[in-house]
């Protein structure tokens, strides 16, 4: 399998430049104490032109956090998968449970895989439950979330999976979920993935956790946990915690 991929999705956490500059620039100084682990931060789309520029010639990678099932007209407010390309992002988070909760759905995360893969940036596709059933019904919703992927063959070569249970987004290591649970579901994922696309670009995806992944539990996560990476929310925002998660990472 491929190298360790860690996203940090700073949601609305770091907000002006200066502060995300600052960021971006030390950890670039740093990034020695986690070679061999690829990067991608994930700014606001605001944020984004500063992320780009303090990341030029550097392996820390720019990603965005949404982006629009348009391409180009009159779609007020919107920002398409081609003008990301233009100003040097490479990674574009899609279907996060935060954009669910806002309406968003299948249908339309499926167009935003293909303008992503038209523009070539690489899709981070999340899937997963709000809640864990005791019949196991919540891996009927991941089999779900990932059936947009069935004849999706452009999408399918960069393709990024990140599982978020939703029921452990934004609380803290001791509430996440646990390396032997997560085991099965990603294991359930490889085998659906399997089910959808060639079982040989299955086997090829990389499947990061994201859910209170924080310095304290990455480790039993990647060791017992069998995920490539992870896409961490609140401990990418601090910069020492997200430094120790990616320590943590290196092989
Ligand atoms: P937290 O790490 O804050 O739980 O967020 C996870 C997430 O939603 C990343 O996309």
């Amino acid at each position: 399998m491929k190298k360790r991929l860690v996203v940090a999705n700073w949601k609305m956490y770091i907000q002006s430049p200066q502060e995300a500059k600052k960021f971006v620039s030390t950890l670039r100084r740093r990034s020695r104490l986690f070679s061999g682990v690829e990067v991608v931060i994930a700014p606001t789309h605001t944020l984004l032109s500063t992320v780009v520029l303090a990341l030029k010639g550097s392996q820390i990678k720019p990603g965005a956090q949404d982006v629009s099932i348009f391409d180009s007209g009159a779609h007020t407010g919107y920002v398409s998968a081609s003008s990301l390309k233009h100003i040097g992002v490479t990674h574009v988070i899609i279907s996060h449970s935060e954009r669910r909760a806002q309406g968003e759905n299948d249908e339309m995360f499926r167009i935003e895989l293909e303008r992503a893969a038209q523009a070539g940036l690489t899709p981070i596709l999340c899937i997963g439950e709000t809640e864990r059933h005791v019949d196991g019904a919540h891996f009927n919703v991941i089999e779900k979330q990932l059936s947009i992927l069935s004849g999706l063959k452009s999408a399918i070569d960069k393709l990024v999976i990140a599982y978020e249970p939703v029921w452990a987004i934004g609380k803290t290591a001791s509430e996440a979920m646990r390396p032997q649970e997560l085991t099965e579901t990603v294991i359930f994922i490889r085998k659906t993935l399997a089910d959808y696309i060639d079982r040989k670009d299955a086997l090829k995806i990389p499947i990061l956790y994201g859910g209170s992944a924080e310095p304290s539990n990455v480790g039993d996560l990647l060791k017992e946990g069998q995920v490539n990476g992870f896409l961490v929310g609140h401990a990418s925002a601090e910069f020492d915690s997200f430094i120790q998660i990616l320590k943590a990472c290196k092989k």
